[in-house]
């Protein structure tokens, strides 16, 4: 059943482009962007005033990818809140707002309640969920599916990586009809997009080089992941896929906050993971990444490919071949979880069944 696997998460991982590919390919229409089950018209789409996007865990950080592209893309202002906060604070939901509840399951307890909440106070809500007619997706008032397939391992990772994509279609959608977008910009989108599959097989395919360099962390007290925005929101899932499934101490940090406390806990080899896929921000990163390099740090870069600079501050570079900078994500996306489940490999872990987790969180 793993396929000749050694772990439903690593077949997963291996999954991802045809996911990816099934979650894209029924959304593209003579070249255009179409979303039939999104039942929403040109003028529906122009009135959204406020995007707010609800969801738990994983799902939350492809919210919050999501929420950098929704505003910059089509100037939307988004919000991302995690479930079990937005459906206990009497949230503030006005007519014209869209409550977007993102989950693999559709049936993660917080995030029902939220969508709940939402429909009570009278938002429009739309649910992107992998599994067909669970509870999310039956009470929604829109459902766009992601085609992932069963993922059986309790980290998330083909679900991830269409969840993105389905964002990516959605925003596109929403700049297009907007007019916050070119036609040739929406174009060269499409083909970037068409792209991504091939571009995530070719990553997975340096896993041995990923493996090797995870061996040698196999014993790390904290590993810190740091980015600026989608960056940070990618260093987000990196720490969490790390701390999941290996038991070792990560977090993530915006990265010009960790000046403001946290480089207290950088020491003498303390691994640093940058995520750099922002041309606009590469300096500013690469200054904070010199900053816990002079206290000690060991630095491995996630960047893009042609940003050499790197190697001059980064002690470890893996580069993602060029795409939009909206979608750099599916594929820095990769290295993270390469990382994550060799380190936990290495670790003798149980890689698809984590200590204390659930697949799905179906209890508060
Ligand atoms: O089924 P959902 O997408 O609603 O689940 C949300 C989280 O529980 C989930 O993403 C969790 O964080 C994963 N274990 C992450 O790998």
């Amino acid at each position: 059943e793993k396929g000749g696997y050694e772990h439903f998460m690593l077949k997963e991982m291996y999954e991802q482009p045809k996911a990816v590919r099934d979650t894209l390919e029924p959304r593209l229409s003579n070249g255009k962007v179409v979303i039939e089950e999104l039942g929403m018209t040109d003028e529906e789409i122009r009135s959204i005033n406020n995007i707010h996007i609800v969801a738990c865990g994983s799902a939350s950080y492809t919210g919050m990818c999501a929420k950098y592209i929704f505003e910059e893309m089509a100037r939307i202002p988004a919000f991302v809140d995690v479930a079990s906060e937005f459906r206990y604070r009497n949230p503030i939901l006005r007519k014209g707002d869209l409550v977007i509840i993102i989950s693999q399951s559709g049936e993660t307890a917080d995030s029902l309640a939220a969508l709940r909440e939402a429909k009570e106070k009278g938002a429009m809500t739309l649910a992107i969920v992998n599994v067909v007619g669970s509870s999310i997706a039956r009470e929604a008032d829109k459902v766009i599916y992601t085609w992932a397939g069963p993922e059986i391992a309790v980290a998330t990772t083909k679900a991830f990586s269409t969840q993105l994509m389905a964002e990516y279609l959605l925003a596109i959608k929403f700049a297009e009809v907007r007019g916050t977008v070119s036609e040739e910009e929406v174009d060269d989108m499409i083909q970037d997009l068409k792209r991504l599959p091939d571009q995530i097989q070719m990553l997975l395919a340096n896993r041995n080089h990923i493996q090797k360099f995870a061996n040698r962390y196999i014993a790390a007290r904290d590993v810190f992941f740091i980015g600026r925005g989608l960056d940070y929101a990618l260093s987000m899932e990196g720490a969490l896929k790390l701390k999941e499934i290996s038991y070792i101490h990560a977090e993530a940090y915006a990265a010009g906050e960790l000046k403001h406390g946290t480089i207290s806990l950088v020491e003498d080899g303390t691994l640093v993971v940058a995520v750099l896929t922002q041309e606009a921000l590469f300096k500013k990163t690469i200054s904070n990444i010199q900053e816990v390099k002079s206290r000690g740090a060991f630095a491995m870069a996630v960047t893009v490919e042609g940003n050499t600079e790197i190697e001059k501050t980064a002690d470890y570079v893996i580069y993602i071949p060029e795409t939009n900078k909206y979608f750099t994500s599916s594929l820095a996306l990769i290295p993270l979880q390469l990382f994550a489940y060799y380190v936990a490999v290495a670790r003798g872990c149980d890689v698809d069944k984590p200590k204390n987790l659930a697949k799905s969180v179906t209890v508060e």
